[in-house]
């Protein structure tokens, strides 16, 4: 059986470094780490994450500066916004909830945060010193930094090992890709266009999954020994809970924990990492404002 990797509780190992750090930082430099969460307009989904994310700061002591716009608002409009939070001191960290309204283009806006202050790591030369050797962006977003660090505190080695990526998206899949590589590990990555990826992922000693597909890596492609890293939040109908509603992730939990050597669980996996590296990216933006 493989060793469950508990997402909540590293989170709350580091989150506790994180609440001292900033204590510290306001107490010898006056200065209190803020994050700016802006989103635009009302997806369910988006909401619910902006809401943890806000909590989250709270929590820790992190000051937040919350931005909700109409779903009609126009491109520039969004952009004033994000220079005013550029030009703020109080503000360490800018993260724009995507994806946007469809009138809105996505890049333009993500360009606009200021390098320094692009906690979410989207900028596209954030991202492209992701992509090249010897490069290190100023900040690695945060989900894929979530996966590392719940690799290497299970004790599990990337360099030479086989990964392969399930996903190619701006947000986890490429980036994520893009981290293991930096990490010395051959990366295949699988997606919608690949013909069997049961073929790849069966000789994979890493398998990250973020196809967002509800239970589609099975027990049985899954290399025995491997490491599964389950990115996957997707919600399936059950009658038999309150809401209605479960979440699962990507990967047969019940099939493939009886073969990998580690495996994280949904929930209680990476979601908790995820927001954790947001505050951990915030601090650091924080740190590097006083130096
Ligand atoms: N939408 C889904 N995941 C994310 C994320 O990590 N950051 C942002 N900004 N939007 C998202």
């Amino acid at each position: 059986m493989a060793t469950v990797i508990d997402g909540k509780a590293v989170a709350q190992t580091i989150r506790s470094e994180i609440t001292d750090e900033v204590r510290l930082l306001s107490e010898k430099y006056g200065k209190v780490p803020g994050l700016a969460v802006v989103i635009v307009g009302n997806r369910q989904d988006s909401e619910s994450y902006v809401r943890t994310k806000r909590k989250a700061c709270a929590d820790l002591g992190i000051k937040n500066f919350d931005i909700d716009l109409p779903e009609q608002i126009s491109e520039a409009e969004v952009i004033k916004h994000v220079h005013q939070l550029n030009a703020d001191p109080n503000v360490h960290g800018i993260l724009v909830q995507l994806p946007l309204p469809k009138h809105i283009n996505e890049e333009k806006v993500l360009t606009e945060i200021s390098l320094e202050k692009d906690v979410d790591g989207f900028h596209p030369l954030n991202i492209g010193k992701l992509a090249m050797k010897g490069r290190d962006p100023l900040f690695v977003p945060c989900t894929p930094k979530a996966c590392l660090e719940l690799l290497s505190r299970s004790g599990v080695s990337i360099k030479g090992k086989r990964a392969v990526v399930v996903g190619r998206s701006n947000i986890v899949g490429l980036p994520v890709s893009l981290l293991l590589l930096k990490a010395d590990a051959t990366v295949t990555i699988a997606h919608s266009h690949t013909s069997q990826p049961e073929d790849i992922i069966r000789e994979a000693d890493i398998v990250i999954a973020a196809a967002g597909q509800a239970k589609m890596i099975k027990g049985s492609w899954i290399k025995p020994g491997a490491a599964v890293i389950d990115v996957g939040t997707n919600s399936v109908d059950d009658p038999t809970r309150k809401a209605g509603y479960r979440l699962v992730g990507d990967v047969d939990f019940e099939e493939a924990s009886k073969v990998a050597g580690w495996i994280t669980p949904v929930p209680g996996g990476v979601g908790p990492m995820t927001v954790t590296m947001l505050l951990k990216n915030t601090l650091e933006s924080a740190k590097r404002s006083i130096e």
